[in-house]
């Protein structure tokens, strides 16, 4: 089935499919809604966030007025990479405070490493401007709750970098089963097998680079001496930056779990099994291997991980498996296919079989969707309410297994585990002076 056929046998449009749900148009703001032109700055930027960035100055009127980043190689290197391809010349920053006195910028985007989110995606809301933050939202549940109830105080337009979420392939699979094509959901498969995932060989510790503010990269984190394996890409597997192939694959794999069954908080109840099992000794504080069961009122989602291999189920590293009593839908972002049931009494299949390749981009997607919630001011294809649900079925299963519990209860209404205190204690990171964490 090709995409023109996909798309007229389902009669759904973007529009159709609720991307962008009407909200009040902002009342409180001194600065009017970007119309014709958008100033953007981009704070972090050397893989995903520069990403982000292009696919911004890939639209009309979009400007990069701002470039902020604690390395001078990179920050050089992507101002050069901007003038080339966009021909623009933004202002260079190490600080990201300063970026954010400049007038004239609307939006950031935030592709910090995750221990920096919070800090300064609160920072840019205060300031007035509209935040992309790339995802997992927050390295820890208490910023996430922090940052969903900054995003509403402020009343700024807020896109988390969940970008499946306008990804239509994912769309497609989530109405399968809202409109009745599987059945009665029941499973949720969801495996994430990654060779990077067990972490990067160990080397010693060594000099700063020249050019670095490693003081203003480890941030809120505790004081480290510096290393390359612990520092651009590689954080991921270190607690006080990242939560390990778990979280990073986690937010946007799990993310489809709940958008297919309905979720919308954390999980009330986690089972964990979280360990080491590769064969060499990795630089890595995170687990390289974790199962999570995440048992819901009527249904189930199981997660697993692998770091260090990189083949899983339908020859895929990652995947997402949705069954129901009618038929298995397995989705990646480039395929989706519906193998249907057999129903004995009738003769045929439960429901129509699905073979479906993708061929647009996700990224640009999400990125288009937030440049439209910037002009009406709607709420964005993923929320900070569902970068909290998706990141809080990320960080309580490490926690459990950092904790050593194989199973965790969460209490949503007091934000808290009722079951072990040494979990309650790893809720809220400890900010590093003079770095204060935002209360609200
Ligand atoms: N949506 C996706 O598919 C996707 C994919 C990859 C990464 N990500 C997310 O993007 C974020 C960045 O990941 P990455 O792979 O690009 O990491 P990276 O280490 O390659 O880049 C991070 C950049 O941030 C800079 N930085 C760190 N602290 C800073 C500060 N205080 N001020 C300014 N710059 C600072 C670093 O110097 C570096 O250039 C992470 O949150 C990650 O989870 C999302």
């Amino acid at each position: 089935m090709n995409r023109r056929n996909f798309i007229e046998k389902t009669t759904l449009t973007a529009a159709g499919l609720g991307l962008a749900s009407a909200l009040p148009a902002r009342s409180d703001t001194s600065r009017p809604a970007p119309s014709d032109s958008l100033n953007i700055a981009l704070i972090g930027c050397r893989n995903m966030g520069f990403g982000i960035l292009q696919h911004h100055l890939s639209n009309p009127g979009v400007n990069c007025v701002a470039l902020c980043d604690i390395d001078d190689t990179v920050l050089n290197e992507k101002a050069a990479e901007v003038k080339k391809k966009f021909n623009q010349t933004p202002r260079l920053y190490k600080d990201f405070r300063k970026v954010l006195e400049q007038k004239d910028i609307d939006a950031v985007i935030i592709g910090t490493p995750d221990h920096w989110h919070c800090y300064i995606m609160v920072s840019a809301l205060q300031a007035g401007k509209d935040v992309y933050c790339e995802k997992p939202m927050a390295n820890s549940i208490a910023e996430c709750n922090i940052m969903v109830k900054a995003a509403e105080r402020y009343k700024r337009v807020v896109q988390i970098g969940q970008q499946q979420r306008s990804g239509y392939i994912f769309q497609k699979a989530t109405d399968l089963v809202k409109n009745g094509s599987l059945g009665k959901l029941r499973k949720v498969n969801i495996w994430a097998n990654f060779e990077y995932g067990a972490g990067q060989k160990p080397v010693p510790d060594s000099p700063v680079p020249a050019g670095v503010d490693f003081d203003m990269w480890l941030g809120p984190a505790p004081k480290r001496s510096f290393n390359p394996t612990r520092y651009h890409g590689s954080w991921r597997h270190f607690w006080d930056y990242g939560g390990g192939l778990v979280s990073d694959w986690g937010v946007h794999l799990l993310d489809i779990g709940l958008w297919a069954g309905n979720i919308t908080a954390p999980p009330q109840k986690v089972l964990v099994y979280g360990g080491n099992t590769f064969h060499e000794p990795r630089s890595r504080e995170t687990f390289d291997s974790m199962s999570v069961i995440y048992p819901y009122k009527d249904f189930v989602i199981n997660y697993d991980v692998t770091g260090g291999v990189q083949k899983g189920p339908y020859d895929m590293p990652y995947g997402i498996e949705i069954i129901g009593d009618n038929g298995t839908i397995f989705v990646d972002r480039n395929k989706l296919s519906l193998y249907p049931e057999w129903d004995a009494a009738a003769k045929k299949p439960r429901t129509e079989e699905i073979r479906y390749t993708e061929g647009k981009e996700s990224h640009n997607e999400h990125v288009k969707n937030f440049i439209e919630c910037i002009k009406t001011r709607n709420k964005t294809a993923c929320p900070p309410e569902t970068g909290r649900a998706a990141a809080l079925h990320v960080h309580i299963p490490n926690i459990a297994a950092r904790v050593g519990e194989s199973m965790l209860i969460w209490d949503d209404v007091n934000n808290r585990f009722t079951n072990s205190e040494a979990a309650n204690a790893l809720i809220t990171p400890a900010y590093r002076e003079p770095w204060v964490l935002p209360s609200f």
